[in-house]
């Protein structure tokens, strides 16, 4: 393992958790610690999460793969939280299986994971049209079907991935009919049943041995000493309970909701990171305080590509809200920081930072390139400035750095032993 990363003490088990709307760049600092760590695992979420993976000389987006399935030899759980769309996993498989990848052997899908189907993604779609003609607001969900999905599972009406291997064929038959009567009296939509069957079968013949009791095998890799990283999704104000509801996902982000999500106990967890972006960005709707718009939110989208990695829709820019930062701090027992996307900043005359929605110092701006740095002693003495106030406001040690998308473009430091 390397020195700075060893020096951090990360421990047997730790999460990578966004500290904003998602999007704050979790894919590389999973990248960077999951050789380290012999089994990724995913909590909950579904194809709403975006992450781009690059396989040979091709950039992808993976949305239920976890960012660290490219390793060989570690395990790839996709948790008992999460809600899977089976054609998109297949799909990820298979752009992999093209490079010689083949994770199959890998995966272990939770017998308790919830199965998207097509009839959910158009009930999201319904739903969104439904909220703009009542005059309500719309969530700008990612129509990924992932909100109807969590809604069958409190309903107590959804499928799980243990049903599609403990069902018979006729059954999955009966299933898939059922809901589409159901979406098409209390929706008005129209499903094709035959091919939702169609996509099931295909998904068991491929996937079936890959479902697992998930959480028995967790714990037993607890107990026996194996160290696993946790890959959260989305970011903790779009949490279900504890963020900008109902401008949220329809899940837990948080760490102790990965924690419930995969079935481990809470004292598992011997670290916590806390992503977060440089400056602060939202997609979707919703309310954003520290939100910068005009030209100088459009350079900061363009400077920091800040498009969906979903849906491609353009990213709502701002600034580093401190107030949401310790908040999520307190949700999420964060240890580390990450901060990612330094660079973009570079060109920045001054930098805004919020400690609560209205109240906000401008720090000088560094209007140097920081680019690629690796060192921090190499950094701007403005830009040192910036991270030592974070610091210094949150008490948390801003342990990773990003200063560009490539994997080596990032300053990791070290933790001093007392
Ligand atoms: P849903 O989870 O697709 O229903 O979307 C609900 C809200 O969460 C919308 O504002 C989405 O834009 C946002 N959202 C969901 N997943 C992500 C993510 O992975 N990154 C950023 N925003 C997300």
């Amino acid at each position: 393992m390397d020195d700075t990363i060893q020096s951090l003490q990360l421990g047997q088990i730790s999460a990578v958790i966004g500290a904003q709307w998602g999007d704050e760049g979790k894919g590389k600092i999973i990248d960077i610690l999951a050789e380290n760590f012999d089994i990724q695992a995913r909590a909950g979420g579904g194809a709403n999460a975006g992450h781009t993976i690059v396989v040979g000389k091709e950039k992808h987006i993976f949305h239920l793969l976890p960012s660290g399935c490219l390793y060989e030899g570690k395990d790839i759980v996709l948790g008992s939280g999460m809600v899977i769309h089976l054609p998109t996993l297949i799909e990820e498989i298979e752009t992999l299986r093209k490079v010689n990848i083949d994770v199959v052997p890998r995966i272990l899908i939770s017998r308790a994971a919830h199965i998207v189907l097509g009839y959910h993604k158009k009930i999201d779609a319904v739903m969104e049209d439904r909220r703009t003609g009542s005059g309500g607001k719309t969530i700008g969900t990612t129509m990924r079907g992932i909100g109807p999905t969590y809604a069958d599972k409190a309903y107590r009406t959804g499928l799980r991935m243990g049903d599609l291997i403990d069902m018979s064929e006729d059954e999955l038959k009966r299933f898939v009919q059922n809901s589409a009567v159901n979406a098409q009296k209390m929706f008005n939509c129209s499903v094709n049943s035959d091919e939702e069957l169609k996509e099931l079968l295909e998904a068991k013949k491929l996937l079936g041995d890959r479902i697992k009791d998930t959480v028995t095998y967790l714990q037993k890799m607890y107990k026996r000493g194996k160290t696993i990283l946790i890959e959260g999704a989305q970011g903790t104000l779009l949490d279900i309970d504890h963020g900008t509801y109902p401008n949220v996902t329809s899940s837990q982000t948080t760490s102790t909701g990965a924690l419930h999500a995969l079935g481990l106990p809470p004292q598992s967890l011997k670290s916590c990171i806390a992503v977060v972006k440089a400056y602060c960005t939202r997609v979707g709707s919703g309310p954003f305080p520290t939100e910068v718009t005009g030209k100088r939110g459009d350079d900061l989208r363009e400077r920091g590509s800040e498009y969906g990695a979903t849906t491609g829709r353009p990213r709502r820019c701002g600034w580093l809200p401190l107030h949401d930062l310790e908040r999520a701090i307190n949700l999420n027992g964060y240890t580390h920081i990450n901060l990612t996307k330094l660079d973009v900043l570079d060109a920045e005359e001054t930098i805004p930072v919020y400690s609560s929605d209205d109240k906000f110092e401008e720090l000088k701006g560094w209007q140097e390139s920081t680019k690629g740095m690796t060192s921090f002693a190499d950094l701007p003495e403005k830009a040192q400035e910036y991270i030592e106030y974070i610091e210094e406001k949150v008490g948390i040690p801003v342990s990773f750095i990003g200063t560009g998308p490539g994997r080596e473009e990032v300053i990791m430091r070290a933790t001093q032993p007392d």
